[in-house]
């Protein structure tokens, strides 16, 4: 049994498709915890409701990015995780704490990488005419949103978009992708050569979702 602990900020939808699939179609692994940098994160209520272990580390109780990350990473190894999920979490996480998970951190990023790392991606891909957007699900390094990609989904970006109206259609496919990357990671179909992930089974690593 693989032991996923998931780090939000918010709502949590990805952790909660997440959790849904893992119990749908009874992933030899679970959600061993759900971690908040934000004590009103909504996404904490419906983990408690589904009986999963919840806590909260406030970034703004912490007075450096350090001590936050140290006081994160001693919470999160108290879970003892095989596999850390960033989810719709908020906070930039320092190097050290990077290369304490490494190989066993994934992230989920609402933009089609190396294309828009960083933040406001949906109104930056409308901004420059892109025809296409999505998500990538990739591990985590200490590069902002450059670590081996895992799996991508592709949206089309309409005419009257905004960016609120593009992001639906993206998280949409973000819910579709990511319990599946997890999925895989936690059949172990994973492997990691020159900084490429080599997917074990036949299933397809990347996804079009016309919404
Ligand atoms: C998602 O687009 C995620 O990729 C981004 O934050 C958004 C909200 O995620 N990082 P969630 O609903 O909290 O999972």
């Amino acid at each position: 049994m693989k032991r996923i602990v998931i780090l939000i900020s918010g709502l949590g939808s990805n952790m909660q498709a997440i959790v849904r699939s893992c119990t749908l179609e009874g992933w030899s692994g679970q959600v061993a915890a759900v971690i908040s940098n934000r004590p009103d994160a909504p996404g904490l209520v419906f983990a408690a409701r589904q009986g999963i272990a919840t806590a909260v580390v406030d970034h703004l109780q912490y007075p450096s990015r350090d001590r936050f990350d140290s006081e994160l990473a001693r919470v999160i190894d108290g879970f003892a995780p095989d596999l850390l999920l960033l989810a719709g979490f908020m906070r930039i996480l320092g190097d050290d704490f990077v290369v304490r998970y490494e190989g066993r951190i994934l992230n989920i990023h609402p933009s089609l990488l190396p294309s828009f790392a960083g933040l406001y991606t949906h109104r930056r891909a409308i901004e420059a005419g892109c025809k296409l957007a999505g998500a990538t699900v990739h591990f985590v390094t200490a590069a902002l949103d450059q670590g081996a990609i895992v799996a991508q989904a592709a949206v089309p970006v309409l005419p009257d978009d905004t960016p609120q109206t593009l992001s639906a259609r993206v998280l949409t496919a973000e819910h579709l992708i990511y319990p599946r990357a997890v999925r895989w990671f936690v059949e172990d179909q994973l492997r990691l050569r020159d900084g490429r992930v080599q997917l074990a089974n036949a299933e397809p690593q990347c996804l079009f979702w016309a919404g």
